[in-house]
């Protein structure tokens, strides 16, 4: 029989990852965690709290906060007896330097590296996952991208951007022949662009290659015109408003989604005319989260996150899928040379060719 302290442990340990999620939310806000990176030296509680504009009690509470959550560390050993309570407030607030442990600057704030996951915490707390989800809990009902606010939108594009990145180009050119096709100037359709951030990134690597992005959020397409044409890149980009379902290309050598595949209202409809898109030969790329493929492996760190995600996928009314349904759809519909692979504990490609 398990003991009760055990079972506490495994509530409390999630109230714990709540209150580091919380604090990685406001350190990358409010740039204390972007500040405290400008310092490799160390940056004291007054110095975090005078370059970021912030109060300074504040910035020690937060700081203490992120040393327990082991984002940050401290050059005296923790904890401290600093704090009087005849003034309630901490002394010595220069004492201490705080520095980002090793990595965090790459994993939090660098938003090129395909290790980058400082979109998360800023995703999870977005209303549209937990807290319309508990409104609709009764009622069932469903909504769409359409519903989602401009922060939704910003942040799943953020939370998107490593997806690309692990993509372009080392992603494709784990596909067999794809890499040289790219290189050589393919047609391509990126279904699901949204905000475009994966047409700029194919763009920029792929010269010789033209792109049309199909989305049908009216609003993440502006974003991604606004994103294309701010980069100068819109001679060998179209992006078009419609539904995956009533997709209308042809003549293409490369079909890509990422992390949307599992979203499509119809899925076979839309597989059946990515293939219809296709060149003999042509090839759809799917970018997707794994989802565990039974309930014992959603117990992993990647199995929790994706669960988070599955309160939105309720709410937009679909889920994530396992690789094997991709590999199982493809071949439903005929593609051929049907392979996957991982690239991360939340990023699976599968692909085929026509
Ligand atoms: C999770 S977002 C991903 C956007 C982008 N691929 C990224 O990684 O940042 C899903 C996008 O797919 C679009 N989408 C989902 N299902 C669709 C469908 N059946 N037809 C058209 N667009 C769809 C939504 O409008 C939304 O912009």
């Amino acid at each position: 029989m398990a003991e009760l302290q055990t079972q506490a442990g495994k509530i409390l340990s999630q109230v714990a990852g709540y209150v580091g999620m919380r604090t990685i939310d406001i350190g990358l806000r409010f740039g204390l965690i972007a500040e405290v990176a400008k310092h490799p030296e160390g940056i004291s509680a007054q110095g975090l709290a005078e370059n970021a504009g912030v109060d300074l009690f504040y910035a020690q509470v937060w700081l203490r906060n992120a040393y327990a959550a082991e984002f940050i560390v401290c050059d005296n050993p923790l904890p401290r007896e600093d704090y009087d309570p005849v003034t309630r407030r901490f002394s010595q607030p220069d004492e201490q330097k705080f520095t980002l442990d090793e990595h965090m600057e790459t994993l939090l704030l660098d938003e090129e590296h395909p290790g980058y996951i400082g979109g998360l915490p800023g995703v999870m707390l977005q209303p549209e996952i937990f807290e319309v989800f508990a409104d609709h809990l009764k009622s069932g009902e469903h909504i769409w991208w359409c519903d989602c606010g401009p922060g939704m939108i910003q942040c799943v594009s953020c939370t998107g951007l490593p997806f690309y990145t692990r993509m372009v180009p080392d992603g494709f050119s784990k596909v067999p022949g794809l890499q040289a096709k790219l290189d050589a100037g393919a047609r391509v359709t990126e279904l699901a662009c949204g905000a475009g951030r994966g047409l700029l990134a194919m763009a920029k690597t792929y010269p010789n290659s033209r792109f049309i992005g199909v989305d049908g959020d009216a609003f993440s397409l502006e974003l991604a015109k606004e994103r294309l044409g701010a980069a100068g890149m819109t001679d060998r980009l179209e992006v078009v408003h419609s539904s995956f379902e009533e997709l209308h290309v042809s003549d293409q050598d490369m079909v890509f989604i990422n992390i949307s595949m599992h979203e499509c209202r119809d899925i076979d409809t839309v597989t059946q005319n990515v293939r219809n898109a296709l060149t003999p030969g042509g090839m759809f790329v799917i970018s997707d989260f794994p989802f565990p493929e039974s309930v014992d492996q959603t117990r992993s760190v990647p199995g929790k996150i994706m669960c988070g995600i599955q309160y939105f996928e309720a709410l937009i009314d679909d889920q994530l899928m396992p690789t094997v349904g991709f590999r199982e759809l493809l071949n439903r519909h005929g593609f051929q040379d049907i392979g996957s692979f991982d690239l991360s504990g939340v990023h699976a490609v599968t692909y085929g060719s026509k």
